[in-house]
């Protein structure tokens, strides 16, 4: 085989850190296992990239997907439709809060993103409010890498190279517990007082400018952030008062990663929008979508109208009969249920790491979890840059995959390990993850 280096670029890499080193290439799935090309196992803690949620090595969503390419490989959906598609989207329909019934099919997550935004923009434009164009979201957070989504995205470090980017992208505190600015010993105040945040936000920029607020159900990126009780009925009152339309960004929550088919639904609120993409197909074929609300597409189905956007491949045939089948899976085995069944002993597991000094805090809710590393457990020092710098890429990351456990040791925020493994995994899996980290994490502690 080819080195990897050669002529592949890979996402989001320090090409250089390969000089001397192979890159790990894998090469086969089998349940919540993956193999490396030497034959090694790991345990996939992170379901591929949030995204394997039924598991590696499910042979009926590859037939599904031949059988749709042999009898039609691909047309597109504009103007014309295709059976799955079809099939697909009332499935999804079914399966969502309220009447998000409107289902726009795109390849992944940032276009779904990108659509979002180009949908609120377009829908004010509709309805007598050009002005409202801006998005608000949260510090920290991660919504895609197109160049609007980008501009969602709030993490200075990978948006520094391409600015400038689109205008009227408003940044607001996330719903870090752990490390709360105001009202750290009471979570329901903090909720409260991070809510109002984007109603002060949104009065800031004059409520006639503003389109949308861009959420995850637990954001992701500075490690799994649950929303504090209250704090999304909290943000839908401030979104009706306004106008402004809630985006619950599912790309990584929903099918089932918080034990249910939508993040939304698991926290008891009714969003407009919903960014979905990932675990919608397990990752056997890619597909993301935009689901909206029947009252959005309204303005667009006037005699001439139309929402001017797409993607060739957007609703793809062969992802479209993968993510049916997919659903099939889910529905025959319940994995939703199974995730609701076995968090609580997820959870547990987990948090018999607390008593390493290492570790500050673990959080999250279903199968997806983040625990932050720290210098001084009392204090809740975090590291220098450089310690994170030396901790984290120099030796966690290898160490853990080493040890046979593949996850994400991540520094976007403070220094987290991020679990996320596929909705099949069950107490022998969650043992295994628990031992590595308790190893690596305890050999980290002694090289600080
Ligand atoms: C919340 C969220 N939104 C959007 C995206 C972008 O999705 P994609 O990488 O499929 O474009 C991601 C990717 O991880 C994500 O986690």
């Amino acid at each position: 085989m080819a080195n990897a280096t050669d002529h592949l670029w890979m996402h989001f890499t320090r090409m250089a850190s390969y000089s001397a080193g192979e890159v790990p290439t894998i090469v086969r799935g089998e349940g919540a296992y993956v193999w490396d090309a030497q034959g090694r196992r790991y345990l996939d803690g992170l379901a591929g990239l949030f995204v394997v949620n039924a598991g590696h090595g499910r042979t009926e969503l590859a037939e599904a997907a031949a059988k749709q390419a042999s009898e039609l490989a691909y047309f597109p959906l504009w103007s014309y439709a295709h059976p799955k598609a079809i099939e697909l989207a009332e499935r999804i329909a079914a399966l969502t809060p309220g009447d998000l019934n409107r289902i726009f099919f795109t390849t992944g997550g940032s276009e779904a993103v990108e659509a979002a935004w180009k949908l609120a923009r377009a829908y004010f434009k509709r309805t007598g409010k050009p002005n409202k164009y801006k998005v608000i979201s949260r510090y920290i957070a991660y919504h895609g890498t197109s160049m609007g989504a980008l501009s969602i995205t709030g993490l200075p470090g990978i948006k520094s190279d391409f600015e400038p980017l689109v205008p009227g992208a408003i940044k607001v505190p996330n719903t870090n517990f752990y490390r709360a600015p105001e009202h750290g010993d009471d979570p329901e105040a903090f909720g409260r007082w991070a809510a109002d945040e984007i109603g002060r936000a949104i009065e800031r920029e004059g409520p006639d400018t503003v389109a949308a607020v861009f959420l995850e159900p637990v954001q992701n990126s500075g490690g799994c952030f649950p929303p504090p009780p209250g704090y999304f009925e909290r943000v839908r009152e401030i979104c009706d008062a306004y106008d402004v339309l809630l985006v619950s960004d599912e790309v990584i929550c929903s099918w089932g990663r918080l034990g249910e088919y939508f993040g939304a639904v698991r926290y008891g609120y009714q969003p407009d929008i919903i960014t979905t993409a990932k675990g919608i197909t397990s990752g056997y074929a890619p597909l993301g979508a935009m689901i909206a609300s029947d009252r959005l597409m309204e303005p667009f189905l006037t005699e001439t109208g139309m929402f001017a956007h797409g993607v060739t491949f957007g609703g793809h045939p062969v992802s479209c009969a993968v993510a049916l089948a997919n659903l099939e899976v889910f529905a025959r085995e319940d994995l939703v249920g199974h995730v609701r069944a076995n968090e609580d002993a997820f959870r547990a597991t987990l948090e018999k790491l607390y008593d390493l000094p290492i570790v500050g805090d673990v959080r999250g809710d279903g199968y997806f979890y983040g625990i932050e590393l720290v210098k001084d457990k009392t204090t809740r020092e975090t590291f220098t840059e450089a310690e994170s710098e030396r901790l984290l890429r120099g030796f966690l990351s290898t160490a853990l995959f080493q040890a046979g456990l593949y996850c994400r040791a991540d520094d976007r925020g403070d220094p987290v390990i991020q679990l996320a493994p596929p909705l099949i995994a069950e107490q022998q899996h969650f043992d295994e993850i628990e031992q590595i980290l308790r190893t690596v994490l305890t050999e980290a502690w002694t090289k600080l």
